[in-house]
């Protein structure tokens, strides 16, 4: 089976890109429907960022110095994100902004997830070897069984933490 890191990561983008348009499609008054995506969208997220931030980005950094600037901005982007999850996990589709701020992780995570597809994986891609790349990957699936599903877990937290006082 392949492990590729890139390849798992877009598989990973493309569940979450799905959640993001069944939301947006879910219509005016399907709050019920509304809450369950969201509770979905926050636990891929939340796995997904984590394998990124433990795994993908520290050792993708150490091996190609040339684009520590593109993990630099992708931590922040990650952060904002972060925050906007914790506030959306305390929150219920009654609250005047469960949809606003849904949207705005949509766009914001969406945004991200682009950058990532079109400029970072094919950087690294060019830069690192199918060997390396499967390797990554592998790492990141281990890590993806220990990973914190909901963003109030402890582990999921501290990346927050870390990312605000780093
Ligand atoms: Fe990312
Ligand atoms: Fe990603």
């Amino acid at each position: 089976m392949s492990t590729d890191a890139i390849v798992l990561l877009k598989d990973d983008h493309k569940e979450i890109r799905k959640l993001f348009r069944d939301f947006a499609n879910a219509g005016e008054n399907a709050k019920k429907t509304k809450e369950r995506l969201v509770e979905k969208i926050l636990e891929a997220l939340t796995v997904h960022t984590y394998i990124e931030n433990e795994v993908m980005y520290p050792e993708v950094r150490k091996l190609l110095p040339d684009v520590e600037d593109d993990v630099l901005e992708s931590y922040e982007e990650h952060h904002v994100a972060d925050v906007l999850c914790m506030e959306l996990a305390a929150m219920s589709s009654k609250d005047e902004r469960f949809e606003a701020k849904t949207t705005v992780l949509i766009e914001s995570v969406t945004h991200h997830m682009d950058e990532e597809e079109q400029d970072w994986f094919p950087k690294v891609r060019a830069g690192l070897g199918r060997k390396q790349l499967q390797e990554l990957g592998a790492k990141m699936l281990e890590a993806k069984k220990k990973a914190p599903r909901k963003p109030s877990q402890p582990s999921a937290l501290k990346k927050t933490v870390d990312a605000v006082l780093a």
